[in-house]
C-alpha cells in the first residue's frame, strides 16, 4: 500500500473514515483565515454537489450570512484568495453565488483507491462522532428499535407487508451501518378471536402433515374455509338481529324472534371462536398449545423467507405477548387521568379533546372488557421501553395506519410518556398497485417471487453459454428475482406508492434491480478474463489512472460515504439507489476507454486496482440495500 501519510495538512487520510472530509478539512483550513471564521463553521459550510460538473464539493456564498455582500462578486473574491501552489490539492473556480472546489487529480487516486481497497466493506460506514455520549461513555452506542414485516399470522402477507420488510430491513441496516445498535423487531399478528376461529377451521379441516409443509399456505387455506363458513352462518343471524331490533323501537314483542335466534347464534362458528378464544385469554394449555403451533410453524416459514431478503430478526414479538396486566395499567392510568372516558359501556379516547383534534376517537376497551389492537400497542410501547430503553424507535408502518400510530404516539404522550414518544418515528410508506400475475393477484410473497424468478429463468437460458457457466442458475435466478422486486421497492419516495410492473423491474435496460447486478457481474468478469491477483493491487502505480473517464469514476467512489451520511438523514433508499446508477453509468462509459486486457502490466494493474474499488464499492451499496451481489449471471 502506498504512505497515505500527509504532512501537508494536519489531518490524514488515514485519520478519517470519509475521503470527503479529508479535503473538507483541506479546503476549510485555507478558507478559515480569509473568511476569519473557525475552521468548523467553514467545514460545516462546505456541501455536497448533485453532480460532478459542479465541483467535488461547493461554499454556497449566501450561508456565510455575510451582510450587504453580492454573493457572485463576493464567490469570485473567495476564489481569487483561496491559495494555489503545489502543496494545495484542490482548485477553486466561482460560479455565480457559489465556490466550486475540484479534486486535483494528480493526488486523487492516490487518496481514495487505497482506501476503498483497505476499508473494503466497511468503506461508507460512518460511525458519527457524536454516537457515543462523552459524558456517558459506559453507555455505550446509541440504540435505534426498528419494528418492520410484522405479519399477521394465518392471513395474507400482502404488499404492506412486503414494503416494511424491505424498507424496514434497509434501514436497520443503515443505522447499523451508521454504528448504531440496532434491534430488529418482527411484531406478529397472533392474537385475537380470529386465532379461535382458525382453531377451530384446523380441527375440522386442517391437516398436521400439510401443515409441516407449507404452514403459511396451508393456514390460510383452513381460515379462508373456515371464515366462509362464518360468513354464511352471519347473514341469518345478522337478518335477525336487525329485525329484532326494529321491532323493539316499535314496542313489539321479540320473544319468538329471540329464541330463533338463540340457537343459531350458539351453534355459530363466530361464538364458537369467541369460547375458543376465551380460553386462550384465560392460559388453557390445550387451547394455546395448537395456537402456539400455528405461530411457532409460521415463524419458521417466515424466517426462511426472510433469509432470502438477508434479514434476520432480534426478537419475534407481536400481539400475543403483550403482557395483560400491563394493559390493565395502561387502561387504570387513563381513566385516572381523565383521558379516557366510558362510552355505552366501551372506554374509548377522544383525541379531540386533549388537542388533536385529527386524531378522531378510539376505543380502547370493548364493552365486553376486552382490549383492542391500541391497547395492546400502548402497552407494548412500555414494555419495549423498559427493556431497551433505546434512543430511537422506528415503526415501519403502511400509511393506512398513519392515525393508528399517531393515535399510539400521542396517547403515550398524554399519559405521561414524553420522553418514550418524543423518541418513537414512524416510517409511513405508499401502496403498491397491481401485485396481479396472469394467475390472478398474488397475496403471499413466495408466489410475487416464484413469478418473477420464471421471468428471469427465461431472460437468462436465451444467453446459452452464459447460462452453461452458472453453478446453480436456480439460485442466481432466485437472487436476480428478488433483487428486481426491492429495487423497485426502493426506488421511489418512501412514503409514495408505485405501481407494480413485472416487465419493467425485469429489465436488463434502464435502472432497474438486474441492471445492478448486470454491473457488479461484469466487473467480476473483467477482473476473472484479466487473472487478476486482487491482493497485490494495493501496490499500483495509481499515478497512471489519467483519463478523464478515470478520474470521473474516482471522484464518484469518493462520493460514497457522504452519500450514506446523507441517507441516514434522508432516510431514503433512493438516495443510495440514485448514487448507485450513477456510478454504474460512469463505470459502464469507461469500459471501451479504460480496457485490461491488452494494457501493459503496470496500467492493467492500477485499472484493475480502479475497477476493483469499483466493484466494492458497489457491492457495499447494493448489500446495504439488502441485495446479494452475483459474481456471474
Ligand atoms: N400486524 C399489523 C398489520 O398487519 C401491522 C403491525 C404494525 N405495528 C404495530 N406496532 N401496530 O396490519
Amino acid at each position: 500500500m502506498p504512505d497515505l501519510t500527509d504532512s501537508m495538512s494536519t489531518l490524514s487520510t488515514q485519520d478519517v473514515q470519509n475521503p470527503v472530509d479529508f479535503y473538507r478539512h483541506h479546503i476549510a483550513e485555507r478558507l478559515s483565515p480569509i473568511l476569519n471564521k473557525p475552521i468548523e463553521d467553514v467545514t460545516r459550510i462546505l456541501s455536497w454537489t448533485q453532480t460532478l460538473d459542479k465541483g467535488d464539493l461547493m461554499l454556497p456564498v449566501a450561508a456565510l450570512r455575510e451582510k450587504g455582500v453580492k454573493p457572485p462578486e463576493r464567490a469570485e473574491e473567495l476564489a481569487k484568495a483561496f491559495p494555489t501552489g503545489d502543496d494545495v490539492l484542490v482548485t477553486a473556480q466561482p460560479n455565480q453565488g457559489f465556490v466550486q472546489f475540484f479534486f486535483k487529480p494528480a493526488d486523487l487516486s492516490k487518496r481514495i483507491l487505497p482506501m476503498i481497497l483497505s476499508k473494503r466493506q466497511i468503506y461508507g460506514a460512518n460511525p458519527l462522532p457524536g454516537l457515543i455520549d462523552p459524558d456517558h461513555p459506559e453507555k455505550g452506542k446509541k440504540k435505534v428499535v426498528v419494528e418492520f414485516s410484522s405479519p399477521n399470522i394465518a392471513k395474507e402477507f400482502h404488499q404492506g407487508h412486503l414494503r416494511s420488510t424491505i424498507i424496514g430491513g434497509f434501514i436497520s441496516k443503515l443505522y447499523a451501518m451508521s454504528g448504531w445498535d440496532v434491534v430488529r423487531m418482527n411484531y406478529l399478528g397472533d392474537w385475537g378471536k380470529q386465532y379461535g376461529l382458525l382453531a377451530n377451521g384446523f380441527r375440522q379441516f386442517g391437516s398436521q402433515e400439510q401443515l409441516a409443509k407449507d404452514s403459511i399456505m396451508h393456514l390460510f387455506e383452513v381460515y379462508v374455509k373456515i371464515s366462509k363458513i362464518k360468513a354464511e352462518q352471519d347473514v341469518p343471524i345478522n337478518d335477525l338481529k336487525k329485525q329484532i331490533k326494529e321491532n323493539k323501537a316499535k314496542g313489539e314483542d321479540v320473544s319468538d324472534l329471540e329464541k330463533e335466534l338463540a340457537p343459531l347464534v350458539a351453534e355459530s362458528e363466530d361464538e364458537k371462536a369467541r369460547i375458543y378464544f376465551k380460553r386462550m385469554e384465560d392460559g388453557d394449555p390445550e387451547a394455546l398449545a395448537l395456537w402456539k403451533q400455528f405461530r411457532d410453524m409460521s415463524i419458521e416459514k417466515y424466517k426462511r423467507t426472510y433469509a432470502r431478503l438477508n434479514i434476520e430478526f432480534d426478537v419475534y414479538s407481536g400481539e400475543s405477548q403483550v403482557n395483560g396486566e400491563e394493559i390493565d395499567k395502561v387502561l387504570a392510568n387513563l381513566k385516572k387521568l381523565g383521558l379516557a372516558e366510558d362510552s355505552e359501556g366501551a372506554v374509548l379516547i377522544d383525541f379531540t379533546k386533549h388537542g388533536a383534534k385529527k386524531l378522531n376517537k378510539a376505543i380502547i376497551q370493548r364493552k365486553d372488557g376486552t382490549p383492542l389492537y391500541l391497547t395492546r400497542d400502548l402497552a407494548h410501547i412500555l414494555e419495549r421501553w423498559e427493556t431497551w430503553h433505546f434512543d430511537k424507535m422506528i415503526y415501519v408502518v403502511a400509511d393506512q395506519q398513519n392515525e393508528h400510530v399517531a393515535q399510539l404516539f400521542k396517547a403515550t404522550e398524554l399519559a405521561g410518556h414524553k420522553e418514550i414518544s418524543d423518541r418513537c418515528q414512524h416510517i409511513t410508506f405508499g401502496m403498491v398497485k397491481g401485485m396481479s400475475t396472469r394467475k390472478g393477484t398474488v397475496k403471499f410473497l413466495d408466489d410475487v417471487i416464484q413469478h418473477v424468478k420464471d421471468v428471469m429463468m427465461e431472460v437468462m437460458v436465451k444467453n446459452e453459454k452464459k447460462y452453461e457457466q452458472l453453478d446453480d442458475p436456480e439460485a442466481t435466478a432466485d437472487i436476480l428475482a428478488i433483487t428486481a422486486i426491492m429495487v423497485q421497492d426502493l426506488m421511489g419516495k418512501v412514503r409514495n406508492g408505485y405501481e407494480f410492473n413485472f416487465e419493467r423491474m425485469t429489465s436488463f435496460e434502464g435502472d432497474t434491480g438486474p441492471y445492478l447486478q448486470y454491473a457488479h457481474a461484469r466487473l467480476c468478469s473483467i477482473e476473472r478474463k484479466a487473472e487478476a491477483d486482487i491482493s497485490s493491487l494495493g501496490s499500483a502505480d495509481l499515478s497512471l489512472l489519467k483519463e478523464q473517464h478515470a478520474i470521473d469514476l474516482v471522484r464518484s467512489l469518493a462520493q460514497y460515504p457522504d452519500v450514506v451520511a446523507n441517507t441516514l438523514k434522508t432516510q431514503e433508499p433512493s438516495t443510495i439507489l440514485t448514487y448507485l446508477f450513477k456510478m454504474s453509468h460512469a463505470l459502464s462509459s469507461s469500459y471501451d476507454v479504460l480496457q485490461v486486457v491488452g494494457s501493459e502490466p503496470e496500467l492493467k494493474k492500477a485499472r484493475l486496482a480502479l475497477y476493483e474499488a469499483a466493484r466494492q464499492v458497489l457491492w457495499n451499496g447494493m448489500t446495504l440495500l439488502g441485495l446479494t451481489p452475483v459474481e456471474r449471471m
